[in-house]
């Protein structure tokens, strides 16, 4: 975007994506969210979900179902005025214009994702209908990418760390506390106990169904689903005062917020059954009994708890 505001941040070893540049490198080297020939890298691990516009269309369902609890987690983190803030994982950047505001023209948001090539265009583009000229705009992984330390405010992440190995977030999370100023805080939302999804009236097929979402998350690469279970304490003992809280969602069907699980389980199950991780059988009883539970006003849908994670230096 032409209005990138001048850079603290370095990527060290950048990789480079197809459609925007990568970080530039270089000791605090001015970065460019633009077009750029010859980008011919792809991404080594892709996003388990995938990057189709209608996954990110369904991400923007997802931010407007769960805004009520997003926004009052950014408030108590206490995410305000003049900051710099970097938003980890910010897909196509929803929460990412809500940080924007919070900062203020005066602030800065430093966007970081390493789908260069649907999702930050999105953000760029959303950005630039709000007249937001305080977000710079980052494609790169997050094992690659470095601050200077002590120069951010703030750093926020919801529902990415769960797509890193856990092994890629210890490290980060210990990176990610030299970079935040003395006062400044890290707020970070991830699933916990996965399996506590439910549905009533119940079907048989659920516990099947959870399990392969949360394979189809682990894949090779080790990631961890519940990742959310370990925050606290790996943040704790990167020595920062943590506070934790629990949110979930319930939602009834036949109310507009039924989008959420119906897009999720209708949208990812085919690619459940090809990877392998759920039998047919089960997704073609769970599909015929969700299609029910739409029809049913008593159904509700009981989502996987969030920890939400606070740590304050
Ligand atoms: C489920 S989306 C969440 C987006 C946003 N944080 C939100 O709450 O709507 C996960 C995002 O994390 C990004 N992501 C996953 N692994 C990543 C990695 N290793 N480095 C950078 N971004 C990554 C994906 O590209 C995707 O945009």
């Amino acid at each position: 975007m032409s209005e990138v505001v001048s850079a603290i941040a370095t990527c060290m070893m950048a990789k480079c994506f197809k459609g925007l540049e990568s970080c530039t490198v270089g000791e605090g080297g001015v970065s460019r969210a633009r077009g750029l020939n010859g980008m011919t890298d792809i991404p080594r691990d892709d996003y388990q979900y995938g990057y189709s516009s209608r996954e990110l269309k369904r991400l923007g369902e997802q931010y407007l179902v769960w805004s009520k609890e997003n926004l009052s987690f950014l408030k108590r983190a206490g995410f305000s005025r003049n900051q710099t803030i970097v938003d980890l994982g910010c897909g196509p950047g929803f929460t990412t214009l809500d940080l924007a505001g919070a900062v203020g023209p005066h602030g800065k948001v430093i966007a970081v994702d390493r789908d260069g090539e649907h999702s930050l265009p999105l953000l760029e583009e959303q950005a630039r209908t709000a007249g937001l000229t305080n977000i710079e705009i980052h494609a790169c992984e997050l094992a690659e990418i470095e601050f200077a330390p002590e120069s951010v405010d703030g750093i926020y992440g919801r529902w990415v760390l769960m797509y890193l190995p856990e092994d890629s977030v210890k490290d980060l999370v210990g990176r990610m506390v030299s970079w935040l100023r003395p006062g400044g805080v890290c707020a970070l939302a991830e699933f916990c106990n996965f399996l506590n999804i439910h549905i009533h009236p119940p079907t048989v097929y659920l516990m099947d169904v959870a399990k392969a979402l949360m394979r189809n998350v682990s894949d090779e690469r080790g990631c961890n689903p519940e990742i959310g279970t370990l925050l606290p304490r790996l943040i704790q003992k990167a020595g920062l005062k943590t506070e934790i809280n629990v949110v979930t969602k319930v939602v009834q069907s036949g109310t507009a917020e039924w989008i959420w699980p119906d897009k999720l389980f209708t949208d990812v199950m085919p690619d459940l059954v090809k990877k392998g991780f759920l039998s047919k059988t089960s997704m073609e009883g769970f599909l015929q009994d969700w299609e029910k539970h739409s029809n049913n006003p008593e159904a509700i849908f009981f989502g996987s708890p969030v920890m939400e994670t606070i740590g304050r230096r």
